[in-house]
């Protein structure tokens, strides 16, 4: 089976990253990226990719127009494609049964719909967004159920691990690729047929082959455990607050132990993005609907404990600032759910803000990178507040010295590096007194600021200057 077209349906954060590397790296494949929304393909064709990821716009440039296009025929590419990728949003269903866990898988199906409609020769089509396990089968009904004369369907579960701000480099050196699919003599081919595009740039024994179902929920169980990590962490912060403990200290201490691995022990507010909740509750969805409570029950614990660690940072906030934000200029530092993203999905910052909001603080948002009528339209949602009050309580800058100037205090919501080159006596002085930095990201030098005269309150750790104007963890 020789592949020579790629299409992707799909255009977001993984469709047009993930496509972009295969055209970069296959020049031999046209590669295609549909998707429904003609303002994201727009985007897509022009300078201002709707996306930001350091290294994309250069991929990008480097092949669009030669063997990698964007458009919204979907038909027209669907049909000519050996290879068809879906890749569009599984979000957690909002309505119905499942109401706040399940996966909602209508997009996968109609993207299914589509392909079995529009089809007049054999494809194989890859599974790229994340599903709850089985999910490739119900995409085989649907395609085997309604194929035409001749055409025949190979589905493989292909899932996809680039993390947002790191997408490219994950793409171009990814730790593994996976391709799930039917153990028979033309699922392998199958398999063989897409695993020959990851071998242009990525060695053999970095692609597993697995059967389809082990790979569905090989997905589900990374972003579990990656998740599980976070919230096991954040729980030993809460314990480090209450006795004089250093959470830091600790994550050095148990990271340097091989068996346990240094990486996603740094303690934070909490987890946000549009995978880590979604997939859990995907698979605490799963579980229940398996008659497995306890299984269930286990990994909700993980979406608790990030729920408790964000209202307990934002609590603090209120409690430091003697109990009342009310009319109290706040400056929030940073609103895309990581740093080197401009991602605002499930973003703990959002939390914070509508938190503050409802305690009638006035807050000012700095973040470098996203768009300000994003950040409009998240606070907007009728789930966080009315226009009104938008209007009322948040200012939105582009100068991070703006946004502090006049405010009781600073919370640090994204872990962005330039936070951590400013001028903080510049802020200091041009801030009200006691001047609060609530450091929810632990990215600052909090002796430093101590020094200048901050009050700083930070995530597992207890601060306090001593007499030498030496940083101690604060003993009970
Ligand atoms: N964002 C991540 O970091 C990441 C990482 C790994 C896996 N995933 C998974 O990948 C999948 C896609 O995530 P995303 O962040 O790229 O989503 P996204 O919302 O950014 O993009 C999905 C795109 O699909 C389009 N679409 C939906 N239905 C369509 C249809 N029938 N035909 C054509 N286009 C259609 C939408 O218009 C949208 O542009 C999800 O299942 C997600 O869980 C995401």
């Amino acid at each position: 089976m020789k592949i020579t077209k790629i299409c992707c349906i799909g255009a977001g954060y993984v469709g047009g990253p993930s496509c972009a590397v295969i055209a970069h790296k296959c020049p031999d494949v046209t590669v295609t990226v549909v998707d429904l929304s003609q303002e994201r393909i727009d985007q897509w064709n022009s300078d201002n990719l709707p996306i930001f990821e350091p290294g994309l716009e250069e991929v990008v440039k480097s092949c669009r127009g030669k063997n990698l296009f964007f458009s919204t025929e979907i038909d027209k590419t669907i049909i000519e494609a050996e290879l068809i990728i879906i890749s569009v949003n599984t979000p957690t269903k909002t309505y119905g049964l499942g109401k706040g866990r399940a996966a909602d898988l209508k997009y996968i199906e109609s993207a299914a719909r589509k392909i079995a409609e529009v089809s007049t020769s054999s494809k194989v089509v890859v599974e790229k967004s994340t599903v709850p396990v089985k999910a490739a089968e119900s995409v085989n009904n649907i395609l085997s159920a309604n194929h035409k004369h001749g055409v025949r369907y190979q589905v493989l579960s292909n899932p996809e691990f680039l993390a947002e701000g790191t997408a490219i480099s994950d793409l171009l050196f990814p730790d593994r690729v996976l391709i799930g699919g039917p153990q028979t003599p033309e699922g392998r081919e199958a398999i063989d047929a897409l695993s020959w595009v990851y071998q242009h740039w990525i060695p053999m024994e970095k692609i597993i082959t697995m059967n389809t179902w082990s790979s569905e929920l090989s997905k589900l169980a990374a972003n579990a455990f990656l998740a599980q990590r976070i919230s096991s962490i954040n729980a030993m912060s809460a314990i480090c607050e209450a006795t004089g403990a250093d959470v830091s200290e600790v994550s050095h201490a148990i990271g340097t132990d091989t068996r346990i691995g240094a990486r996603f022990l740094q303690a934070s507010i909490g987890f946000g993005g549009s995978c880590f909740q979604k997939d859990v509750l995907n698979l605490v969805y799963l579980s229940e609907c398996l008659n497995l409570p306890e299984v269930a029950a286990y990994w909700q614990q993980v979406i608790e404990m990030n729920e408790y660690q964000k209202r307990r940072f934002a609590n603090r906030i209120i409690s430091a600032l003697f109990n009342t934000v009310a009319n109290k200029k706040i400056a929030i530092f940073g609103f895309a759910f990581k740093k080197d993203t401009a991602d605002t999905r499930e973003t703990p910052s959002l939390y914070i803000c509508k938190y503050l909001m409802e305690e009638a603080a006035l807050v000012s948002i700095y973040d470098p990178k996203v768009d300000h009528k994003q950040i409009v339209s998240d606070l907007t949602d009728p789930a966080v507040s009315d226009k009104e009050t938008v209007d009322k309580l948040v200012t939105i800058t582009t100068d991070p010295y703006e946004a502090a100037k006049g405010a009781h205090a600073i919370v640090i919501c994204t872990e962005w590096d330039e936070f951590k080159t400013y001028n903080y006596q510049r802020i200091y002085d041009s801030m009200l007194k006691p001047a609060f930095i609530f450091d929810g990201r632990m990215i600052l030098d909090h002796q430093s600021l101590l020094e200048l005269g901050y009050h700083v309150e930070t995530v597992g750790r207890r601060l306090v200057r001593n007499s030498v104007n030496r940083l101690q963890a604060m003993p009970k």
